[in-house]
């Protein structure tokens, strides 16, 4: 951690893909060539990658922008894609996953094993009543059959709608009501912190209110008592009466997949819609090309919930429909201790790592000590998706984690776009440490002003349609074209609501949401930036910066900061260290010093919470906090402070 950031556009280091991985990669850069060339023919032969029971008369519908239709008139069934034809091919026997239960119980499913699941859970599912078209709620612990209920739904034609298994009554509720949802897939409880943590009771007591559940699907994994009404049904008792015969039955390429939630920091959640043939078609083609996927010798790692988009797309259905071999995890990353992560990694061999920003900067906290107890010799790629990764915390990711030989591969994208949209490819891209570099091969994107006029630092706008992009908000057409498409109506491109600047080389760096953009003196700064530079300092492992009201500057910089272990530093030295860094305007107007910062359940900063504090106001909505006594400790400390 001795190189300090000048700023993240004259950041000068340069990572070449390794000369191996180079030569014996699954895309090379013709596909660049090729995709511009033609785009719609470039998206055309990745959804040959897949099985299609009818071939598509159109790639791309566009004629009611930004209403998009895909492969219209093809007809695929994803279940079928990612478990019947491996099987079909010889494959049966590979390994899908391999479990790991916090407590250290563990489960190996191969894709006969996950086929034959999935299609007992498909006539499970049929028999309570469930039809093409129906809404299923999943509120599961990461077990296998989360990913089977996903692919039973699938494998029907029901729309699946996953509720993260950390969400509360009323998140739950309103998104089974929003949904019209007839089915809730949930279990007795998962493992949490070295504890059963129970799920069902909040289920009980969100279905209380839903009278569209007609059954709720109960798998066991705790063991813990639960409370059992007449509509409850157990997972083993409906498995064990369900024939393990089911043909997959073709879907048109624009059936609803699913429906994921998106929350607003404040407005009602969002219901993202994704379907069947453009979704697939992109996560499949991402997943091979991004991680560079060997599905004979590969062991991939993606620590995401599937509570979240990431799982959906790169733990079910990306990975499954490349018949990958994967690791999925229970629990959390320091239950019993620290080093769960390392200590998974070296038992099972993992080659390709896939985590968050905000895992890497604890883990970089926690101490270098720890991944170095470990054998991560198998590690081969490493990737990064959630939020914009310091610097800093890329290098520590690549020297700790990776041993200075694997790439890294950023990825930009969002719940919305259903599948990767801009990184790296692992044999083609030299990388810079923070950026997310330049988009995939059939992704058309432009960093604009406020006109919608190309400029090198301005709001990230995607200006073609692609394949996984989502078709609507569930129920409210109108809002997703006020939230996507209204602010450049006229361009006909998509608002991503992220900021982003583009080097001299083209490389994008990604500065976080707009809403994130501080005003000082007349100055736009990122709080991004301002965060990336104090992580270059030795002593800090994290920080979160926003901008507070101030008389003089019209807005001021205020960051909270978490130091490393045992470090001491002044909060003057690292107001200096900003300003010297990155120039005078940016230097924080207070530094605080504090234990823990308010996340959301994904990871995300929760700024506005901050900016409460900062400008001493009454804390706003806490109810998405991942730890609400987070908040009080440092609305405590700011007091005292001042
Ligand atoms: C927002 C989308 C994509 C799955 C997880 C998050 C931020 C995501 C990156 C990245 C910079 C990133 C953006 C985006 N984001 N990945 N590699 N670099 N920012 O999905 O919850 O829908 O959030 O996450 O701000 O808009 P999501």
């Amino acid at each position: 951690m001795s190189e300090t950031l000048e700023n993240l556009l004259s950041e000068t280091r340069q990572f070449p893909p390794p000369a191996e991985l180079a030569a014996n990669a699954n895309v090379t850069a013709a596909a660049y060539a090729e995709a511009d060339a033609d785009r719609l023919a470039f998206w055309e032969k990745q959804a040959r990658r897949l099985d299609w029971f009818k071939e598509w008369d159109q790639v791309l519908d566009w004629s009611n922008p930004p209403f998009a239709k895909w492969f219209v008139g093809g007809q695929l069934n994803i279940s079928y894609n990612c478990l019947d034809r491996h099987v079909a091919n010889g494959i049966g026997d590979r390994v899908a996953i391999h479990w790991e239960g916090e407590p250290g119980d563990t489960r190996t499913l191969t894709y006969a094993d996950l086929l034959t699941e999935t299609k007992k859970a498909a006539n499970a599912l049929l028999s309570l009543g469930v039809s093409k078209g129906d809404r299923v709620a999943i509120y599961m612990p990461m077990i296998p059959e989360a990913a089977v209920a996903m692919l039973a739904c699938a494998r029907i034609g029901a729309t699946h709608s996953v509720v993260f298994g950390g969400f509360s009554v009323d998140a739950l509720r309103g998104r089974i009501q929003d949904a019209n949802a007839k089915l809730v897939i949930t279990a007795d409880g998962g493992y949490r912190r070295g504890a059963p943590s129970a799920l069902k009771p909040t289920v009980d007591e969100s279905v209380a209110d839903c009278p569209s559940i007609e059954k709720v699907l109960v798998v066991r994994r705790t063991g813990q008592e639960v409370a059992w009404t007449d509509k409850d049904v157990w997972w083993h008792d409906a498995m064990s009466e369900a024939s393990a015969e089911h043909e997959a039955a073709p879907m048109d390429a624009e059936h609803p997949l699913f429906i994921l939630y998106t929350s607003g920091t404040t407005a009602k959640p969002k219901g993202i819609l994704h379907t069947t043939g453009g979704y697939l078609t992109q996560v499949s083609f991402t997943h091979h090309a991004v991680f560079d996927l060997k599905p004979e010798t590969d062991i991939y790692w993606c620590t995401a919930d599937i509570g979240w988009v990431t799982g959906h797309s790169y733990i079910v259905y990306g990975p499954l429909s490349n018949g990958a071999t994967q690791l999925m995890y229970e629990g959390t990353p320091d239950t019993p201790h620290k080093g769960r992560f390392w200590e998974l990694i070296e038992k099972y061999g993992v080659t390709i790592l896939y985590t968050a920003p905000t895992a890497i900067r604890t883990f970089a906290k926690w101490g270098d000590e720890i991944p170095a107890q470990f054998n991560l010799g198998s590690l081969r790629l490493l990737g990064s998706v959630g939020e914009p990764i310091n610097p800093e915390a890329w290098m520590w990711y690549r020297e700790h984690i990776g041993g200075n030989r694997c790439p890294i591969v950023d990825t930009w994208w969002q719940t919305e776009t259903g599948g990767i949209m801009i990184s790296p490819l692992p044999g083609v891209t030299d990388c810079k440490p923070g950026s997310a570099m330049r988009p995939l091969p059939g992704i058309s994107a432009e960093i604009v002003n406020d006109a919608g006029n190309p400029v090198n630092g301005g709001y990230l706008a995607l200006t073609k349609p692609w394949p996984s992009m989502l078709r609507t908000i569930w129920g409210d057409d109108n809002r997703f074209l006020e939230t996507y498409w209204s602010r450049f109506k006229e361009q006909g491109f998509y608002f991503a609501g992220d900021g982003a600047k583009r080097d001299e080389d083209g490389a994008i760096w990604l500065l976080g949401r707009v809403d994130d953009v501080m005003l000082v003196s007349g100055h736009n700064i990122s709080t991004t930036e301002v965060e990336s530079a104090l992580v270059a300092h030795p002593a800090v492992a994290e920080a979160a910066v926003v901008g507070a009201t101030d008389a003089t500057t019209g807005q001021a910089i205020v960051a909270f900061v978490i130091l490393r272990g045992s470090a001491e530093v002044s909060t003057e030295e690292l107001r200096n260290h900003v300003a010297k860094t990155l120039g005078p305007i940016c230097k924080p107007r207070q530094i605080m010093l504090v234990a823990e910062l308010p996340k959301t359940r994904s990871g995300k900063i929760m700024r506005r919470l901050l900016k409460d504090v900062a400008e001493k106001r009454s804390l706003g909505d806490v109810t998405t906090l991942q730890d609400s006594a987070v908040m009080s400790l440092i609305a405590e400390g700011m007091n005292s402070a001042t």
